[in-house]
């Protein structure tokens, strides 16, 4: 609907309430800050449609390599949503993310929460895979991040947590390293978003668990959650 229209409707809805003599509308939470459109949605139903939005995007050369665009998953109303680089092969044949070796560190990450991980939500900066799992280029990004960030805009998380160098410098539009810019709270817009380092790293540098669990019980407390004190092995 054209906002012009949205508007004449809003106005004859108003006076025809006038014309009955009310004079007083309340504007619940739940409904405020939200278009008359999506008021009636829910997160889910914002999301599947953005899905459909998207389609078999052939918005940049990564289509032309893809098996499945890899949207993202998770619960709708999660508080925690997890934001990755980009599919690799296993998320490219299964059209998830995070299901191969680095999935299955991060959903031992989220386990050791205390979350399942249907709880959060789960999505990459770049939705199809780059071949031979190279960089996504910057003008993959631009390309795609509008998707990741109309997820974000519906989800509205509590706190993002950004794995790795491309999630945390896209979203803060930083050139730091992920050295510098984890265990330091950040804003995405007004949301919360605390760098850490990408599963895929910690596989290859096992020593640096350390201050990724520092960093997630960090998110923890910031949620007012119970810290568990050891890290759980699942
Ligand atoms: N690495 C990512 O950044 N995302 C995935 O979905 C899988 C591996």
């Amino acid at each position: 609907m054209e906002k012009k229209e949205i508007v004449e409707k809003v106005i004859t809805f108003l006076e025809f309430q006038k014309s009955l003599g009310v004079k007083n509308f309340i504007i619940t939470p739940s409904t405020k800050g939200q278009s008359v459109e999506s008021a009636s949605k829910s997160k889910k139903e914002m999301l599947d449609e953005l899905r459909s939005t998207i389609g078999e995007c052939i918005e940049c050369r990564l289509h032309k390599e893809r098996t499945n665009l890899v949207f993202g998953d998770g619960n709708p109303e999660a508080k925690i949503m997890f934001v990755g680089e980009a599919p690799g092969r296993d998320e490219d044949i299964q059209g998830k993310p995070f299901v191969g070796r680095a999935g299955k560190l991060l959903t031992d990450m989220i386990k050791a929460m205390g979350f399942k991980r249907e709880e959060v939500y789960i999505a990459n900066i770049i939705k199809c895979r780059p071949p031979q799992n190279r960089n996504p280029i910057k003008d993959e990004i631009e390309m795609c991040e509008p998707y990741l960030r109309k997820q974000i805009e519906i989800i509205k998380p509590k706190i993002i947590i950004a794995l790795g160098t491309f999630a945390a410098q896209t979203l803060l539009k930083s050139e730091e390293k992920i050295s510098q810019l984890r265990g330091k709270f950040a804003y995405y817009e007004d949301i919360k978003l605390l760098p850490t380092y990408h599963p895929a790293f910690l596989l290859r540098n096992p020593q640096k668990k350390k201050e990724s669990w520092s960093d997630l019980k960090m998110v923890l407390t910031e949620l007012g959650l119970p810290v568990p004190t050891v890290q759980k092995k699942k």
